[in-house]
C-alpha cells in the first residue's frame, strides 16, 4: 500500500478554513483529517457537520472524520450527509463496533476503528474482517501539537501482525512528523495524520512531501 498523508485541520487556521481545505489540496495531500469532539470523550470541542458541510463545497479532498465522541452512531449519518467519505470512530466508546461499522460501510463509506494509547491492541482482534482502516491514536486525543507516544511504533507492528493479509489501513495519528513518520512506516503504518507538522510548516507541500518520503 502507498502511504497516505491525512492533514489534521485541527492545526489550520479556523478563520480562513476556505483558504486552509484549497492549501492542503495543492500541497498534494490525500485526505483531510477532522477532528469532532464533544466535551466528554475527549475534554475539549471543536466542529460538527455544519463546518463540514460548509467546506465541502471548496475541496474534492477526501474527508477523514475522526469522531472523539461518546455516542458515534447519533452522528454518522449526519456527517455522512454533511460529506464525509470516511468515519472512524472509538472502540473505547463503542465496546461492541460491529453494527456501527456495518451502518458506515452500508453508506458506502471507509470503516475505521480507533483505539487510545492505554488499549490493548489485541482487543481489535475479532473486528479486523468488518474494518477498512486501524487508527492507533500515538496520543490521548484531544489536543494537536502533543508529543509522540514511542510506544505507538510497536502498537503499529502489533496490529499489522493481527491483521495479517486482510487489506485493512493502518493509521497514526498524533505528534507525527518526519523523524517517526520513517519508523512508523517501517512497522506497517499506512496512513499519517498530521497537524502541527503539515500546516504549522513554512511551506506545507515540503511538509507532506517529506513526511511520505521519509
Ligand atoms: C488529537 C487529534 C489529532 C491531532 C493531531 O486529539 O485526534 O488528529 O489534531 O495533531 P498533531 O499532528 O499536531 O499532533
Ligand atoms: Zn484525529
Amino acid at each position: 500500500m502507498t502511504i497516505k498523508i491525512s492533514p489534521s485541520l485541527l492545526a489550520s487556521d479556523f478563520a480562513n478554513l476556505e483558504a486552509e481545505v484549497k492549501r492542503t489540496e495543492a500541497a498534494g495531500a490525500d485526505m483531510l483529517h477532522l477532528d469532532i469532539m464533544d466535551g466528554h470523550f475527549v475534554p475539549n470541542l471543536t466542529m460538527g457537520p455544519v463546518v463540514i458541510e460548509a467546506i465541502r463545497k471548496h475541496t474534492k479532498l477526501f474527508f477523514d472524520v475522526h469522531l472523539m465522541l461518546d455516542n458515534p452512531a447519533d452522528y454518522v449519518e449526519a456527517f455522512a450527509k454533511a460529506g464525509a467519505n470516511g468515519i472512524t470512530f472509538h472502540l473505547e466508546a463503542v465496546p461492541e463496533p460491529e453494527d456501527l461499522l456495518k451502518k458506515i460501510g452500508s453508506m458506502g463509506l471507509l470503516r475505521g476503528l480507533s483505539i487510545n494509547p492505554d488499549m490493548p491492541v489485541e482487543r481489535l482482534e475479532g473486528h479486523l474482517d468488518n474494518v477498512d482502516m486501524l487508527l492507533i491514536m500515538s496520543v490521548f486525543p484531544g489536543f494537536g501539537g502533543q508529543k509522540f507516544i514511542e510506544e505507538s511504533v510497536e502498537r503499529v507492528a502489533q496490529a499489522k501482525a493481527l491483521i495479517g493479509d486482510r487489506p485493512v489501513e493502518i493509521q497514526v495519528d498524533g505528534g507525527v512528523n518526519v523523524e517517526n513518520a520513517r519508523r512508523l512506516k517501517a512497522a506497517g503504518c499506512t496512513n499519517l495524520v498530521a497537524g502541527t507538522s503539515t500546516f504549522r510548516a513554512d511551506d506545507m507541500r515540503a511538509a507532506v512531501d517529506a513526511i511520505r518520503n521519509a
